[in-house]
């Protein structure tokens, strides 16, 4: 075949592509292992970070992360309908509560709401934090829905109360760094805790306020919103208000007050 034929040229790019493309799907199946235990990681890191068990500035190895996770945190699951514990079935793999909320076999479907959520998952994750003692002390739940951009997900510790905060962190978004990706921003997170997610009807009481609210002791339910991040601080406030009520953890949590979950 001449070489500076148009078929020689084609071909040429053909065998290149092919080439590369096995490259790229022979890199992304064989690192598959590694990226899941990453997310894993990243994922248990972020629960320790929520529950107080790993400082904001502390870089600690994969295995102390693991050896802190195993050691005070048990992973349970909560039947959204029931608000109690249950077991899992024969589910193959991790379970993700996220994709069962995808799928309407293991779902229920929601009535339009602020969050946007359209379906929460039968079971829900939930991280029961013990302390040193080994009596539960908090327990941290997934939660999610929209920013102005992006579904943010996150995670709620709350205390074993059921509805004093603890923490509040996000593991996932796609909101504008500076504005509303400042949810991610520490001196932000750190106004959470102490604030209480009920009134003392058992509603879901967040209000995230343009300026600023008041301590966790004279302004229990408000929090200071994002500047220039309205949008994003409001579905906060909307998300965290969604998974406490009736269709999301609330049934759970007003178990756990009565101490029948
Ligand atoms: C490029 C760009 C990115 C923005 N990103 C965000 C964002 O991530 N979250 C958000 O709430 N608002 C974002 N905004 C601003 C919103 O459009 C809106 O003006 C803002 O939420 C209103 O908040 P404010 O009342 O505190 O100014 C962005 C605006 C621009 C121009």
């Amino acid at each position: 075949m001449q070489r500076n034929s148009t078929l020689y040229t084609i071909s040429f790019a053909a065998v290149v592509c092919v080439i590369c493309s096995i490259v790229v799907s022979g890199a992304a199946v064989l690192l598959k292992s590694r990226q899941d235990r990453n997310v894993l990681l990243d994922r248990q890191k972020k629960v320790l970070a929520v529950s107080g068990l790993l400082e904001a500035d502390e870089s600690i190895p994969p295995q102390e992360v693991q050896r802190r996770f195993e050691e005070r945190i048990t992973t349970k699951y909560v039947d959204l309908r029931e608000g109690t514990f249950t077991e899992l079935g024969d589910t193959p793999g991790i379970y993700d509560p996220v994709k069962a909320a995808n799928d309407p076999a293991s779902s229920t479907a929601l009535e339009p709401n602020p969050a946007q959520v359209r379906a929460v998952p039968h079971v829900a994750l939930v991280y029961e934090v013990r302390d040193e003692a080994g009596a539960a002390d908090q327990y941290v739940l997934q939660v999610w829905g929209n920013g102005l951009w992006s579904t943010m997900y996150g995670y709620l510790a709350l205390d074993k109360d059921g509805e004093t905060v603890r923490g509040l962190t996000f593991y996932e978004h796609g909101e504008t760094p500076g504005l509303g990706g400042e949810v991610d921003n520490p001196a932000w997170k750190a106004l959470w805790p102490g604030r209480k997610v009920f009134d003392e009807n058992g509603e879901p009481a967040i209000e995230v306020v343009k300026g600023e609210a008041g301590s966790p002791e004279e302004d229990p339910h408000r929090v200071d919103g994002l500047s220039g991040a309205t949008i994003t601080s409001k579905g906060v406030e909307h998300l965290i208000n969604l998974w406490m009520g009736g269709q999301g953890y609330g049934p759970f949590l007003a178990k756990l007050r009565e101490g029948a979950a």
